[in-house]
């Protein structure tokens, strides 16, 4: 109790000192976020060339050595980070973020802080300036993933999840004797520093990741409170996550990060409802992975943005590059296939959030919400025949369409007890008339004029 205590004091001292944001200033510093909703992750690196995973060094113990014939080949000739604006832009994806550097160590830059980076490969140049000019040039804003987690540096400390410590304890400990993690750490400040002073302005920060414990680490490993008053000085409206490890601090976070799943419910802290954004992948990998099947469909993409929305969050959804430098066919046609809904029906999503109380999802659907335009958006996962049943919405709708063509859908409270050609209804219920025909969308919706 006395360290939680301590702890969140010493949170809330910091706050003071780093970072002086009311509630109110934090919502709007994360407007333009919550408003835009969509964002595409990007996981490119030397990675890409094995094709098994971003964890391949991980997964496979590869010595240095051995992981070195993938730099030593990098060479993306196909490279052109404009096509994947395009792409980016045609699906709905309104910002994007970038592996700067991921686990194993690789600089998509030109660091002064390392040689293991794009400019020491056959490619030979850097990859990240042209990438956020031609994502600016559509519209989109930028922000990096940068993992505190480094496989390569000579001072980051062997622990439970490095590729190449000893397995021993005891000659881990020796072994990192050799190594010193307070240069790793002013490498981080180094690093960070660069990324936030070199390509203008950055709208996102992805940090990754932090596992405290036995053999782990944490916020104290990172020197977390001083990387991130380094990163708010920088760059003073950046948006950043939560796996630095400050969970315990109220300013050193502003949104949380579930991965690889969906949440039954908009989640909370602290019995609060907080910032959310799930970053979901294609298939199981994040990295290029030739031979990974699990593929979700357009279909269940289309779904899990619309959910995603429908509990008040953002949906980052990540794509892993060839090692040509280009979008895999399977990836183009998911990208596509969202396009195409988003063409007709991004109104439901952006600007759009969880349905105030009062306005429960009907049978099948998923709801979404626009307080601005006090529209309501009912995305039809099940198409019925011809009724849709609104419970308790009587007295409460004053126009309602189709939104893919927007054609009108009529609207009534039918008697409670019908009859043998008619639709019956709860006394404070609403019936929709739809057509027969199941709109030749990927999901349909409704959207509601409210009163
Ligand atoms: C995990 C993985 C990593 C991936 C990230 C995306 O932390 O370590 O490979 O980049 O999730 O959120």
């Amino acid at each position: 109790m006395a360290t939680l205590l301590f702890a969140a004091a010493g949170g809330n001292l910091l706050y003071a000192q780093a970072w002086n944001e009311s509630r109110e200033e934090k919502v709007q510093r994360m407007k333009w976020w919550s408003d835009d909703r969509f964002g595409m992750f990007i996981h490119w690196g030397i990675y890409a060339l094995p094709a098994r995973h971003e964890w391949v060094k991980q997964y496979e113990r590869i010595a240095d050595e051995d992981y070195r014939k993938y730099f030593d080949h990098f060479s993306p000739d196909l490279y052109d980070p404009r096509e994947w604006a395009a792409r980016a832009k045609r699906a709905g994806v309104k910002y994007v973020v970038l592996t700067a550097k991921h686990h194993d160590g690789f600089c998509l830059w030109d660091s002064r802080y390392t040689d293991f980076k794009v400019t020491r490969t056959p490619w030979g140049k850097d990859l990240i300036g042209p990438f956020v000019e031609a994502f600016r040039a559509e519209g989109i804003r930028t922000g990096f993933y940068y993992s505190l987690i480094d496989w390569h540096h000579p001072h980051f400390t062997y622990d439970r999840i490095h590729p190449n410590g000893p397995a021993d304890d005891e000659e881990r400990k020796r072994a990192n004797e050799e190594r010193d993690m307070n240069i790793y750490r002013q490498y981080l400040r180094d690093q960070l520093t660069e990324l936030l002073t070199l390509f203008g302005r950055i709208d996102e920060l992805f940090l990754d990741f932090s596992y405290p414990g036995e053999n782990g680490k944490g916020h104290r490993d990172w020197d977390s409170e001083e990387l991130l008053r380094l990163v708010r000085r920088l760059q003073p409206h950046i948006i950043v996550n939560n796996r630095a490890d400050l969970d315990h601090t109220d300013w050193g976070w502003d949104y949380i990060t579930p991965e690889q799943f969906m949440p039954h419910e908009w989640p909370s802290v602290g019995g609060e409802r907080v910032p959310w954004e799930t970053c979901q992948t294609f298939s199981g990998a994040w990295g290029y992975s030739r031979d990974e099947y699990t593929w979700k469909s357009p279909h269940q993409l289309v779904v899990m943005l619309i959910e995603t929305v429908s509990k008040g969050g953002n949906l980052l959804l990540n794509v892993g590059p060839t090692a040509r430098g280009a979008f895999d066919d399977r990836a183009v046609e998911r990208l596509e296939g969202i396009g195409e809904w988003m063409k007709f029906h991004s109104r439901s999503i952006y600007g759009c959030t969880q349905a105030p109380d009062g306005y429960e999802a009907p049978r099948n659907c998923l709801v979404t919400y626009n307080a601005k335009t006090h529209r309501l958006y009912i995305h039809v996962l099940e198409w019925p025949f011809k009724s849709l049943h609104l419970p308790g919405f009587r007295g409460k709708i004053k126009y309602a369409q189709l939104l893919n063509d927007g054609s009108e859908i009529l609207f009534a409270t039918p008697s409670p007890s019908g009859g043998h050609m008619a639709e019956g209804s709860g006394e404070n219920d609403v019936v929709l008339t739809l057509p027969v025909e199941r709109p030749g969308v990927e999901v349909p919706v409704i959207e509601l004029f409210l009163k």
